[in-house]
């Protein structure tokens, strides 16, 4: 487990990226995370689903549209507000993963893409909440931070162009775990792992136009956010030979899919 620190803390953080950026539109890109592994986990259209840190939007909007049950929740209110200000249909309310108004097994699903790492507190409270609001035999999809060479790459190119603001202070930004302990957070809660895997959400080549798509030279959020980080031809041939001979040190995160007994 490594602890990343920044100079805003986590609220902070989320309370300025979502202030920045218009909600998203429906994500577009199936062949990507996180709808991939939400499409990996949603097989019943009748079942009710949990979007627990909903954030901007593009999962929700996207299973909201097909008609599925979905309700989203996150802790940052302006997000919320403005995804009903873009959908007044949209189930979405402010919520707290680790204190859920729900009942129990209120839910066949939970996605918490991005979510659990950032609890500096009550991460193993935030799985039992997970696994509380699960029927019997409910799936939760989950990704986490991994704690590796590219995090810590990530980190430190943050910590280089933050320096000297802020004081120098430093607070929790998220927390890192390896694939075990990852694995550990659920069993732990009493899930069984179906599937987990080493997953590039933001390859780091991205953080760097050169290594970018020619049509995401200009950084623009949402619309990564609805297409994927879209590299380079270049750029993914090398991304995918990282990931190819070191997976677990070339993932930004791990994604888990685990059922609840
Ligand atoms: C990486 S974003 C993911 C957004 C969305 N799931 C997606 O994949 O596009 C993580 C989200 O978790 C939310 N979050 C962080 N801590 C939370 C908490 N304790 N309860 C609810 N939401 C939280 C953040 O505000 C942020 O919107």
């Amino acid at each position: 487990m490594r602890i990343t620190y920044r100079n805003a803390n986590n609220k902070d953080y989320w309370t300025k990226r979502w202030s920045d950026i218009p909600a998203d539109a429906p994500m577009e890109n199936s062949g990507v995370y996180p709808l991939k592994y939400a499409q990996m986990t949603v097989q019943d259209k009748a079942g009710k689903i949990l979007e627990a840190g909903c954030g901007a939007g593009r999962v929700l909007r996207y299973y909201h549209d097909r008609g599925y049950d979905i309700i989203g929740i996150d802790f940052i209110d302006v997000a919320i507000g403005k995804l009903k200000n873009m959908d007044p249909t949209l189930q979405a309310e402010v919520g707290d993963i680790t204190r859920l108004r729900f009942a129990d097994q209120s839910f066949k699903y939970v996605l918490a893409f991005g979510l659990y790492h950032n609890l500096e507190h009550g991460l193993d409270q935030a799985i039992q909440e997970t696994h509380r609001v699960l029927e019997k035999d409910g799936l939760v999809c989950a990704s986490f931070r991994a704690d590796n060479i590219q995090t810590q790459l990530t980190d430190w190119l943050a910590d280089r162009k933050n320096r000297g603001s802020a004081n120098g202070k430093k607070a929790f930004h998220k927390m890192n775990l390896t694939r075990s302990e990852y694995e550990q957070l659920f069993t732990r809660a009493g899930f069984t792992i179906d599937f987990v895997g080493p997953v590039e959400n933001m390859p780091i080549l991205y953080k760097f136009a050169a290594f970018r798509s020619s049509a995401h030279k200009k950084f623009d959020e949402n619309k990564a956010r609805m297409e994927g980080y879209r590299l380079s031809w270049f750029g993914q041939r090398l991304q995918n030979t990282l990931m190819r001979f070191l997976p677990d040190q070339f993932c930004n995160i791990y994604v888990v899919i685990a059922r609840k007994g």
